[in-house]
């Protein structure tokens, strides 16, 4: 079943060649290869070869190679894939299932392709089948296949044949300026705050995004700066956070993509850039990769900024802006607490307004009167027969005989009638200025109509006072006059 067909010696470099034509196709006997080196001629669309490994490979890595001569890079339109025990199958007339691919190279039609299959991932007596799968036709493909066992993880390329990086562990670190998995892409930087204007582009071009630091977000302003296209909506940018297996974003493998339209042809983007993380095998961060494509020449500008770049600057602002709304937290409780306080104020303040107006409202509308203890204070009891040596009868030379009756009840005084004498030097019965002030609650005296409330009374008394001897004499005869009548001290 599996025959090696047809292969000669091409000089003395030891590659065998491989001529897939079209018998090979239609017999559908398949090329086994037991050297590492081989040069195909490959015609038809389906090339499929094959290679067992032995017990002595299963701890090695194995790199399978295409090094194409023609046609040229970009051009080669080939899928390249392997399957392990199996046939690779079409699943229609498009799609080939296989276990490995090389998915970059495909796409990119890349003159380099390769396939690295894991050491320890296969067992001795395993066979990978490569399937060459050719799209067009008409063209011829001429390649050297080469298989290597490696012990450590190969580098696509070595990342040395176009001197642009180096390898590290399976990984291709490439210098400044290159991009993709095996280095293989020019690429334009474009750096924080470092506006890129009038960038000529025609094709595909490639650019990326390197951080220096830890980011979260970048803003990237992506934008034609003339306006020669006409279809805006062929110009395509692709993004892609940097990995190690997918290479440069493609149309087919990105995580962000847009066209541009006639309408809007500049247009901003905030790319998330938390998927760019410290790279500690090539001591620096994850690249942010862009492909543009555009069908013709376009003029681009490319300006990337970074929301809070300077820690620094963004600690102190921070710092301002929670000065400032302390500032203003402050500012709004003091005004807050002045205001409460003023209310406050102004509240007791009407109660007591209120208050005062309420009592002088009561003291106007309904009289209190005063109590017997404050008439007996300020109106003493007194004989009749005494009333001559009252100290404001005294004072006045006032005729005791014109106090005939008492006007409040009309009756005549006796000798021994107990009176009392206002302050306005009128004189009624003990009981019946009683009855008219304390009772009745007038404040007035009946005589006159002289005001006889708590605080005029007050101020008869004070003036009586300061004529400190008569009060004197008064007591005394008070004291001499022992009738039973009530004698009230003065207060202290
Ligand atoms: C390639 O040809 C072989 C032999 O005819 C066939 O078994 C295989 O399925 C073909 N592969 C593809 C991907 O067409
Ligand atoms: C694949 O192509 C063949 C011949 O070109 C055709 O007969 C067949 O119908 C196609 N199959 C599919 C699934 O397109
Ligand atoms: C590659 O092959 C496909 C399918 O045959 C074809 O449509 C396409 O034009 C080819 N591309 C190139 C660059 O030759
Ligand atoms: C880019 O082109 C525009 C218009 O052609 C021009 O005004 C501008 O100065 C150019 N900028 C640079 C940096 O060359
Ligand atoms: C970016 O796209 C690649 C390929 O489609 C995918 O494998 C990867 O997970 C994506 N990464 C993010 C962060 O979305
Ligand atoms: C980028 O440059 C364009 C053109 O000068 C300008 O309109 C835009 O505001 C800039 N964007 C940023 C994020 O600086």
């Amino acid at each position: 079943m599996i025959l090696i067909l047809y292969y000669f010696f091409i000089t003395a470099l030891g590659i065998q060649t491989i001529n897939i034509n079209q018998d090979y196709l239609e017999n559908g006997e398949l090329f086994e290869l037991e050297d590492s080196d081989y040069y195909v001629i490959q015609e038809v669309g389906n090339g499929t070869m094959v290679f067992q490994v032995s017990s002595v490979d299963t701890q090695k890595y194995l790199q399978i190679e295409l090094i194409f001569l023609a046609p040229g890079d970009g051009e080669v339109n080939l899928s390249f894939t392997i399957s392990k025990n199996s046939l690779p199958s079409m699943k229609d007339n498009k799609t080939i299932s296989a276990t490995y691919a090389d998915v970059n190279g495909y796409y990119l039609r890349k003159s380099y392709q390769n396939i690295v299959i894991p050491a320890n991932s296969f067992r001795s007596g395993d066979k990978f089948y490569i399937t060459n799968l050719k799209r067009e036709e008409e063209t011829t493909y001429q390649y050297n296949i080469r298989i290597k066992k490696t012990d450590s993880t190969p580098c696509p390329n070595d990342c040395t044949s176009v001197s642009l990086g180096y390898c590290n562990i399976g990984t291709c670190a490439c210098e400044p300026n290159r991009v993709d998995l095996d280095c293989s892409r020019k690429a334009t930087p474009i750096m924080i705050d470092k506006k890129l204007e009038n960038l000529t582009i025609t094709g595909t071009e490639y650019f990326y995004f390197e951080q220096t630091k830890q980011l979260d977000t970048i803003l990237l302003d992506v934008g034609i700066s003339n306006i020669l296209i006409s279809e805006y909506s062929q110009i395509f940018v692709y993004f892609m956070f940097e990995n190690f297996k997918y290479g440069v974003p493609t149309p087919y493998y990105n995580n962000y993509s847009f066209s541009f339209s006639p309408d809007s042809k500049t247009k901003s983007l905030i790319i998330d850039v938390s998927g760019l993380n410290y790279n500690s095998d090539l001591y620096r961060f994850d690249r942010l990769l862009l492909t543009i494509v555009v069908p013709d020449t376009c003029q681009f500008y490319f300006n990337i900024s970074v929301p809070s770049e300077d820690s620094e600057v963004n600690t102190n602002l921070m710092l301002i802006y929670f000065l400032v709304s302390l500032a203003v937290v402050l500012v709004l409780t003091w005004i807050i607490v002045t205001l409460i306080r003023y209310r406050q104020r102004n509240r007791v303040q009407n109660e007591i307004q209120q208050n005062q107006i309420q009592l002088s409202q009561q003291r106007r509308g309904q009289k209190n009167g005063i109590s017997v203890q404050q008439l007996d204070y300020y109106m003493r009891k007194i004989l009749w027969k005494n009333l001559e040596k009252h100290p404001k009868i005294k004072e006045k030379k006032i005729d005791t005989i014109q106090f005939e009756s008492c006007t409040v009840c009309l009756i005549e005084y006796d000798k021994e009638s107990i009176c009392r004498v206002t302050p306005c030097v009128h004189v009624f019965h003990a009981d019946c200025l009683q009855a008219w002030m304390v009772e009745k609650k007038h404040e007035t005296c009946p005589m006159c109509r002289e005001e006889l409330n708590e605080q005029s009374l007050e101020k008869f008394a004070e003036i009586e006072k300061s004529n400190n001897q008569e009060t004197q004499v008064f007591k005394k005869v008070d004291q001499n006059i022992q009738n039973g009548l009530i004698v009230i001290q003065q207060r202290p």
